[in-house]
């Protein structure tokens, strides 16, 4: 990867890490994701991202609600409802920020999160809080576990106090300046994602169509990632092939006639999983 070249997302980057499933293994072998958000009315968003890790393999999802927990989220029982304050997320990889709020109380649950020394995904209001609170984006550049932040291109502009108009007009230099700024791994989303290394590295993605242009297909994409990092997958390599297969999964339902008028989010996680058990 010299950082002077730039290389398309394919599956020759990541496939390495995918690990057969040993026949004596069982869910501890696959990790647990904490999905951390969920204010009040904002259920949608992290149930989407526990649903994803649960289908692309995480062996426990939890979901932790800044709000009052649900009960439970009667579509996918298998999801473990829990009052975020009361959580204790170690060992777990996390989730942060879908539907999480930008509310005092979620600041506070993303800083215990982010001085806890286990890998982390920053999403939607983990990124806007981290965007407007010095003290957060501090914590995040002293982090040493992995870490990756999922902007879109709102939110990278935000976190780089710029416009979208910047960043869109050199979305190469955006997510590269932000990895640096951030020390971490950046996938700045859209048409033609762009993944970013603190190091220089650069990958665009090639896969993944207009389908995607629908609500809550972001928290979709952080679910499937966060169930990479925990079944043991570096982060770089988590972040390649969880874009990737989440266009890979918009194409083929695009081929199918689902879209791309009208895909729902939650439809992408069956899809996602069969190209997962595909790779
Ligand atoms: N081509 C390819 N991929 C696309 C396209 C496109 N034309 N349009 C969207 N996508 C992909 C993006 O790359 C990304 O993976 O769909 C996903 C959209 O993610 P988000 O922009 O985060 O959208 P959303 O899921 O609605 O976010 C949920 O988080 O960011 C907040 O304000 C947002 O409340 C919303 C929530
Ligand atoms: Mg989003």
């Amino acid at each position: 990867y010299p950082t002077a070249t730039l290389h398309l997302n394919e599956p020759a980057l990541f496939v390495s890490h995918l690990q057969p499933r040993r026949h004596n293994s069982h869910k501890g072998s696959f990790g647990n994701v904490a999905v951390l958000g969920g204010a009040p009315g904002m259920a949608g968003a992290p149930i989407l991202a526990g649903r994803a890790a649960l289908h692309a393999g995480a062996g426990r999802v939890y979901l932790c609600f800044a709000g009052p927990p649900l009960a439970l989220d009667a579509g996918q029982p298998e999801l473990m409802c829990r009052a975020a304050q009361d959580f204790d997320a170690a060992g777990a990889v996390t989730v942060a920020g879908p539907g999480l709020g930008t509310a005092p109380a979620a600041a506070l649950l993303l800083a215990r999160t982010l001085a806890a020394d286990q890998p982390l995904l920053a999403d939607a209001d983990a990124l806007n809080l981290l965007a407007t609170d010095a003290a957060l984006h501090a914590a995040l550049a002293a982090r040493t576990a992995a870490t990756i932040l999922t902007p879109h291109p709102l939110e990278a502009a935000r976190l780089l106090a710029t416009g979208i108009g910047t960043v869109q007009s050199d979305r190469i230099a955006a997510a590269r300046g932000l990895a640096q700024q951030t020390r971490a791994i950046v996938v700045l989303k859209g048409s033609g994602t762009v993944i970013a290394a603190p190091d220089g590295r650069i990958v665009i993605n090639p896969t993944g169509n207009p389908a995607l242009a629908t609500a809550g297909t972001g928290d979709v994409l952080a679910g499937l990632t966060g169930a990479l990092l925990a079944q043991g997958w570096p982060a770089w390599e988590a972040a390649l092939a969880a874009v990737w297969l989440h266009g890979i999964a918009a194409d083929e339902l695009v081929e199918d006639g689902a879209g791309p008028i009208g895909l729902a989010a939650g439809e992408l996680i069956p899809a996602i999983r069969v190209a997962l058990n595909r790779l």
